[in-house]
């Protein structure tokens, strides 16, 4: 178990490049099971959860070779389709493979996906969408078993715009001939991200973007090369960072048709900032203040969930009181009782909501780290409190921000780590 150091105080000043992103590299690494072709990746975030992915696809019998840290070719084909319990616990994300998986082998078996304890997370929308094109479930106690003999294209409704089972659905029904239609899809980027792949690896895809996607797909699929699109959630979490501790930075690839709401609600904190060119962000010193007295996370285009825990550090700086609401998530909001122990003015009010008081000087303390959002989180209140913090569990900030002690100390930030 490692920990952060951080001596608070320091204004993050100068330049950082936002990181390929999570989200979409996930399935993307997934979707390599769909061909034996080879596959390409470039802007892969050296994270440790593309590293578990990584390590999973090389189990289930792929060739993973690292040109450099964020360049990664695949080759061959998959052996195997049991997937391994202790690989599948540690990442939620091997969720992603049981559609290709099932696309290619016709077989797949899951033992319970690990990730962030962050809510219920249940797997129904997955197994409505893998059944709906064909796929025959017998789950026992250790896991889910799942046969696919007849693939048929489906029209399919989500009964929650899940972000994984939409990929899940994407990848199973992009093998399969005829025309698939899924109806309240998510509609987040890095699902648009995996559609542009598999429209590289030979399927046609209408309604990217959208909540109703239309897949015409393939027996043999394609080969392919693509770059990683940047991390918007990384971007928006630079951007709260600055913004906090009063700093002056810019931020490149901050692509701003993927920001739009989270420099809306930056702005309802009296955040000055400009978009130098359409990737690139500057956050520039602001005195921060709550003109509005609610935040809500939602789908996209909305807030974005994986935001809030930093905005709600965000909020402690803010004069003002402001609402801050996670609906999607039930344990999202329990970090707060660590910003409190800090000196910060919360309610929490039920596991969905809390009242921020701000604005509120932190003080540095020693803390842990709950997840991949809460964690980086309370780095950022480390950053803008007075003294010295110790936060534990940093790995967990590693599975979803890379590098983030060099990266922090190269805009200012006093950060080291202990192993
Ligand atoms: N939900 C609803 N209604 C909806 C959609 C979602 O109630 O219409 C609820 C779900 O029940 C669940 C939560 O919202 O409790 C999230 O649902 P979803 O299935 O979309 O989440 P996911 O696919 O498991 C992905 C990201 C998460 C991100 C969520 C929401 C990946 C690998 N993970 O998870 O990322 O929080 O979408 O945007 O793409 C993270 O990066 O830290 C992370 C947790």
């Amino acid at each position: 178990m490692s920990k952060f150091i951080v001596k608070g105080g320091n204004k993050l000043m100068g330049e950082i490049t936002v990181a390929g992103n999570k989200n979409a590299a996930l399935p993307i690494i997934a979707a390599t099971v769909l061909t034996d072709e080879e596959c390409f990746l470039e802007n892969v975030p050296d994270i440790i959860d593309v590293r578990a992915m990584l390590e999973l696809l090389k189990y289930l019998g792929k060739n993973v070779e690292n040109i450099d840290k964020n360049t990664v070719r695949i080759t061959g084909k998959v052996n195997n389709s049991d997937i391994d319990k202790s690989l599948a616990g540690r990442i939620r994300a091997s969720i992603l493979y049981m559609g290709p998986l099932l696309a290619r082998t016709g077989h797949v078996y899951l033992p319970p996906p690990g990730g962030c304890v962050i809510g219920l997370r249940k797997v129904d929308s997955h197994l409505e969408v893998i059944t709906a094109l064909g796929a025959i479930m017998e789950n026992d106690e250790h896991g889910y078993k799942a046969t696919l003999k007849n693939p048929k294209p489906a029209s399919i409704f989500l009964k929650e715009s899940s972000v994984t089972a939409t990929e899940n659905a994407l990848m199973l029904a992009s093998s399969i001939t005829g025309e698939t239609t899924i109806e309240n899809a998510a509609s987040e980027p890095h699902v648009g991200d995996l559609a542009e792949v598999l429209i590289k690896m030979g399927v046609h895809i209408e309604g990217i973007g959208t909540n109703r996607l239309s897949i015409k797909g393939k027996s043999n699929l394609k080969g392919f090369k693509h770059k990683i699109m940047a991390d918007f959630i990384e971007a928006g979490t630079f951007a709260i960072a600055a913004a906090a501790t009063n700093g002056d930075l810019i931020i490149n690839n901050a692509e701003k048709k993927h920001l739009k709401m989270t420099v809306f609600q930056l702005e309802q904190l009296n955040v000055k900032y400009e978009f130098i060119d359409d990737n690139r962000l500057r956050i520039f010193p602001s005195e921060l203040i709550a003109y509005t007295d609610k935040i809500k996370v939602g789908l996209w285009p909305n807030f974005p969930t994986d935001l809030l825990s930093p905005y709600i550090v965000l909020a402690t700086q803010a004069k003002g009181s402001i609402l801050c609401h996670d609906w999607m998530f039930e344990s999202r909001m329990f970090f707060v009782d660590k910003l409190i122990a800090m000196g910060a003015n919360i309610i929490q009010c039920d596991p969905h909501r809390v009242v921020v008081n701000g604005a509120t000087k932190l003080h540095g303390q020693n803390l842990s780290s709950p997840d991949i959002r809460a964690g980086v989180a309370l780095v950022i209140a480390a950053l803008c409190a007075g003294g010295v913090s110790e936060i534990d569990k940093a790995e967990l900030v590693d599975r979803g921000y890379e590098d983030i002690v060099g990266r922090l100390n190269s805009i200012g930030a006093d950060i080291k780590r202990l192993v």
